[in-house]
């Protein structure tokens, strides 16, 4: 346990086979595997401050009070495991739009995990970390790691085993990212939310969870292999495959808007001009397109000139959550 503040950063992450869905709600287990990538422009840093004069832990957000209550059920987790501890004031600072598909949970609870484990004297292995992110937000447990990340769906019905583990560091494959912008503002309907409505009623959802295995499977062999149209032909399917099932939900989540679908074709046209780009999208309508080395300048000025672009930001691989002060 150390009084001193602790400080820590962690990447946002996109998934390129994405995670929609849960096999257990109280402890967060997705329904299958995924796999993503961590980014190093876009990143949270969160500052922990023990405060025994509080009697619940407390949460600013880029500055503003916010709810605490989920970052609050993640530090019980952790004051257990540490035999106790005092609540905290988190001060949570984004580089990017919040809540807006850029998954702003995924970095800030792997930055919460690891500040907090430091804060509370606890000596916890990356999966540990990884698993304790997870309660926070499913993606959250893949930003602990770098680069090339894959998220196990795992066996066990404690969750033990449904971790991240590093499938490739960011310099062994340093492809590049654009993020079209196309709405800055926060999303409508969130990632937990809809999930859980397309559980429950798309007639989709359960051929989509049958289907995940395969393109982990086919992700980690074309990242194994640096076989980028392989990655691309199965993270666009991916991608396209979860809002199917989505759209499908009732009433239907309509993620994207007029731009995101006229971002994906522009993608589409570089692709067929034999430029390395594919796009991908989340719960949100933001399309990230992912470059092979060389490519984003030309890729970000295409998305740039697309009508209903706000913003393009630019960005590569980064690492993992780390303490930094
Ligand atoms: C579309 O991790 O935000 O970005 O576990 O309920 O917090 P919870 O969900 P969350 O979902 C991310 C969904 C996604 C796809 C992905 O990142 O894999």
């Amino acid at each position: 346990m150390t009084a001193a503040p602790v400080t820590a950063r962690a990447g946002a992450n996109i998934a390129l086979v994405k995670y929609w869905g849960k096999r257990d709600l109280a402890l967060n287990l997705p329904a299958a595997g995924s796999v993503s990538i961590t980014l190093d422009g876009l990143e949270t840093e969160s500052r922990l401050v023990a405060d025994a004069a509080l009697n619940q832990d407390e949460l600013s957000l880029n500055g503003r009070p916010a709810d605490a209550e989920r970052i609050g059920r993640v530090l019980d987790l952790m004051r257990e495991l540490a035999g106790g501890g005092p609540f905290c004031r988190v001060e949570s600072r984004n580089n990017f739009p919040t809540g807006a598909g850029l998954a702003s949970s995924a970095s800030a609870f792997a930055a919460l995990v690891v500040a907090a484990a430091r804060l509370f004297g606890l000596d916890l292995p990356h999966d540990r970390l990884s698993e304790l992110a997870r309660r926070g937000s499913g993606s959250a447990a893949r930003s602990i790691f770098g680069g090339f990340v894959e998220m196990h769906s795992g066996m066990q019905a404690d969750g033990s085993d449904c971790v991240a583990a590093p499938l490739l560091a960011a310099d062994e494959w340093p492809l590049e990212v654009v993020v079209a912008i196309t709405d800055s503002g926060a999303k409508k309907v969130g990632s937990t939310d809809g999930m859980l409505r397309t559980m429950d009623t798309s007639p989709y959802y359960r051929s989509w969870v049958d289907s995940v295995a395969e393109d982990v499977a086919a992700a980690g062999r074309a990242i194994a292999g640096r076989d980028f149209e392989q990655l691309a032909e199965v993270s666009e399917s991916s991608a396209l495959k979860m809002h199917a099932s989505v759209l499908a939900a009732r009433p239907g989540l309509i993620y994207w808007n007029g731009a995101s679908v006229s971002c994906m074709h522009c993608v589409r046209a570089l692709r067929e001009q034999g430029i390395g780009v594919f796009f991908t999208i989340d719960a949100g309508p933001q399309i990230k397109a992912i470059c092979e080395p060389g490519n984003a300048a030309r890729v970000g000025a295409e998305l740039e000139s697309v009508p209903g672009v706000e913003n393009v930001l630019y960005t590569g691989l980064g690492e993992g959550a780390r303490v930094i002060s």
